[in-house]
């Protein structure tokens, strides 16, 4: 019997955008499936957004909108984001179900049927003016070790040492600005350490990576601590039965998430639920990231087992994403959103690219634009669409599109290209897409240098059927080829499907021959990557933080700036200035360069106005300028002064009315 295979991805945040780091392991596990699939296997990919707790809670409140509101639209963008990447999920849903309530109420009862939860009293933060209990990341302060301000309430950026909240010096909330207040409470804690032995003998059975196991082994010997796994109201999530106004916390009922979208599934495809996690017929792995190890590696099965729930087979844990070779930064246009990399580039080149970086285990990796582009335009383009751009046409335009059949070399070239199928798949399962990648170019290699041998463009003029017999060999390679990159480039594969007239590809087709069959007209299957749109993409991710930036300040993020004086802002000269010209800025969508008239001199400023304003609506037009703002060097020149707007931002932004009387230079107060 075939093998059935049930598999997640972590659930992301939905208080957020997808971006290019996200994707390493979206594409990873979508690579995977596709393989599974493409093997004939049933294999079911779940996932879905990770709704609750304080982050979605405080976003929506400053958005002026509901959680629920907040989740349905941040949900739609993480599915359009997914779909343009071509990750193709069987069911993408949200913690935020009737289904996910159930199964964690009913979780939970039965750890605390086990003896598995108890109570405690613990000291917490308390914004008394937000009326909150204050998780560590919505406090900051200065750090008691290296006094380096503006850190967070449990560790710190500078010098990395960890803390309690308590002894942060000068402690602030981050959402109200205000100290904040240590209060009891009452929570429950999960007793991981009930589950030592047990966890220990399941990890025997292979669950996680050789080199996860040694972090695991870390932990054993630190000691498993009770895990907090309540929280205090006002909180978004699941209230906890029986309890007033105590909530699970967020990361008790994600993981349940992934049970929740099964049973989701399960219900609309008439799948009994039960005997599709329960009962052992479908394998479950589960993709993540290493920042969440501790949660998946040790709570999660834990939490089954205190269930009497089936576990999962295997946890498949990836590195992070480097750019560059640092850490994805906002400023450097590195942090890159899915949707912002739609706008200038091909999904292909990242699917193809993250594939030949990705071996299976634990280590980062890193996207580095200069190989980026080498790579796809060097392989990808040079020698595996080239291959059908150097034979397909020609078959179509000189020989009518027939292929004939293989001659004793052609036949030679097909097998060294089907001699190497157990070597792909061996990769691809066990997650070395690197490898997979490797092989499949070396055989690109083999194949380009049959064309070069058999030169069909000059054979075509002396020898039309002996090059017939030449092209049925190289397209017949492609087909191979196709079957073997289609996990990873399943766009790339229904083109070369279309134009070879064969139906949907998998690895059994490996084995057929295509002869004496028409094909249809060759369709491009992907463009050589331009460093100009890889630029753009970076600039787009650039924060554009123009005198006025058009982007909302995070207000509830961010504490209150220090204070400033009636002196201090009477320092400032704001003056009445006439547009004289407005244009766009290259590379800066929400910038526009403005040359002010002050009457008795000129400015130019760059303003943070493009989404609201367009250039020619402002030509003419007065404005308030701060005149005596100091020259700051942008990005795209030289920025001499402000335009004074306000409003939330993007196009919600409201230039100073100035009356049309009023004379340039003229001062304003
Ligand atoms: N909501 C939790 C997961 C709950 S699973 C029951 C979460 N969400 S996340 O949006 O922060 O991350 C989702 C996945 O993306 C995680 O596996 C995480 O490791 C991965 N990545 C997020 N940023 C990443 C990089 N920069 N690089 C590689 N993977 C990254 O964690
Ligand atoms: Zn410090």
């Amino acid at each position: 019997m075939s093998r059935k295979l049930l598999v997640t991805s972590a659930l992301p945040y939905a208080n957020g955008p997808i971006h290019i780091g996200h994707l390493v392991e979206y594409l990873q596990t979508d690579i995977w499936v596709r393989f599974q699939k493409a093997m004939g296997r049933t294999c079911l990919y779940l996932c879905a957004d990770d709704t609750h707790g304080t982050p979605v809670m405080i976003r929506a409140r400053k958005e002026g909108i509901t959680p629920d509101q907040l989740i349905a639209r941040v949900h739609a963008e993480h599915l359009k984001d997914f779909t343009g990447f071509g990750i193709q999920f069987d069911n993408y849903y949200t913690t935020h179900s009737e289904e996910n309530r159930l199964l964690s109420e009913m979780i939970y009862a039965r750890a605390k049927a086990k003896g598995s939860i108890v109570k405690k009293t613990v000291l917490q933060a308390y914004d008394e003016q937000e009326k909150m209990w204050l998780p560590d990341r919505y406090i900051k302060g200065t750090c008691p070790r290296c006094k380096a301000e503006n850190q967070y309430g449990d560790s710190c950026d500078v010098c990395g040492s960890h803390y309690q909240t308590v002894e942060l010096i000068n402690p602030v909330s981050v959402i109200s600005g205000q100290k904040p207040v240590m209060k009891e409470s009452t929570h429950f804690f999960f007793r991981l350490s009930d589950y030592e032995a047990q966890l220990k003998t399941f990890y025997k059975e292979g669950y996680v990576q050789a080199s996860v196991q040694n972090k695991l082994e870390e932990w054993f010997s630190a000691g498993l601590k009770d895990w907090d796994i309540s929280r205090d109201g006002p909180y978004f999530g699941f209230k906890i039965p029986g309890e007033k106004d105590k909530y699970f916390y967020v990361w008790l009922d994600a993981p349940i998430g992934y049970m929740a979208s099964c049973k989701n599934y399960c219900d609309r495809n008439g799948l009994v639920f039960e005997q599709v996690w329960n009962a052992g017929e479908y394998e479950i792995y589960h993709f993540i990231g290493k920042d969440i190890m501790y949660f998946h590696a040790l709570f999660w099965p834990a939490v089954l087992m205190s269930a009497d729930l089936r576990r999962p087979n295997k946890l498949f844990v990836h590195g992070f994403l480097t750019v560059n070779g640092q850490k994805m930064s906002k400023s450097k246009g590195t942090f890159i959103q899915a949707s912002t990399y739609l706008n200038h580039l091909d999904p292909q080149y990242l699917r193809y690219y993250y594939a030949s970086k990705l071996t299976g285990d634990v280590s980062d990796i890193d996207l580095n634009f200069e190989d980026f582009i080498n790579r796809v335009n060097a392989d990808l383009v040079g020698k595996l669409a080239n291959l059908a751009s150097r034979s397909g046409p020609m078959l179509c335009k000189k020989l009518d599109g027939m292929l004939g059949r293989l001659d004793d070399e052609g036949r030679r070239l097909i097998s060294e290209l089907t001699a190497a199928r157990q070597e792909i798949v061996d990769s691809y399962e066990s997650l070395n897409f690197a490898g997979a990648i490797r092989k499949i170019a070396s055989l690109a290699d083999v194949c380009n240098k049959y064309v070069e041998q058999h030169q069909p463009w000059a054979t075509i003029k002396t020898d039309p059927e002996g090059t017939r017999t030449s092209l049925t060999a190289i397209l017949n390679a492609m087909r191979i080829l196709t079957i073997y990159l289609k996990p990873v480039l399943p766009e790339f594969a229904a083109k070369v499907e279309q134009f070879l007239a064969v139906g949907p590809l998998a690895f059994a087709d490996v084995d057929k021959v295509l002869e004496d069959h028409k094909i249809n007209d060759y369709i491009r299957l992907v463009e050589r990557v331009e460093k100009e749109k890889v630029d753009a993409m970076i600039e787009e991710s650039k924060p554009q933080d123009a005198p006025n930036a058009a982007e909302a300040p995070a207000v509830l993020d961010e504490p209150l700036a220090p204070e400033c004086t009636i002196e201090d802002f009477m320092k400032v000269d704001l003056r009445v200035a006439r547009v004289t010209k407005a244009s766009a800025v290259e590379g800066a969508d929400k910038l526009l360069s403005l040359e002010l008239d002050l009457g008795a001199m000129k400015k130019n400023v760059f303003a943070g106005i493009a989404k609201a304003y367009k250039p020619e609506e402002l030509v003419g037009r007065l404005v308030v300028c701060v005149a005596n703002l100091k020259p700051r060097k942008m990005k795209f020149g030289l920025s001499e002064g402000m335009v004074c707007a306000a409003g939330p931002g993007g196009a919600e932004v409201f230039l100073l009315n100035v009356d049309s009387g009023a004379k340039p230079g003229q001062r304003v107060h």
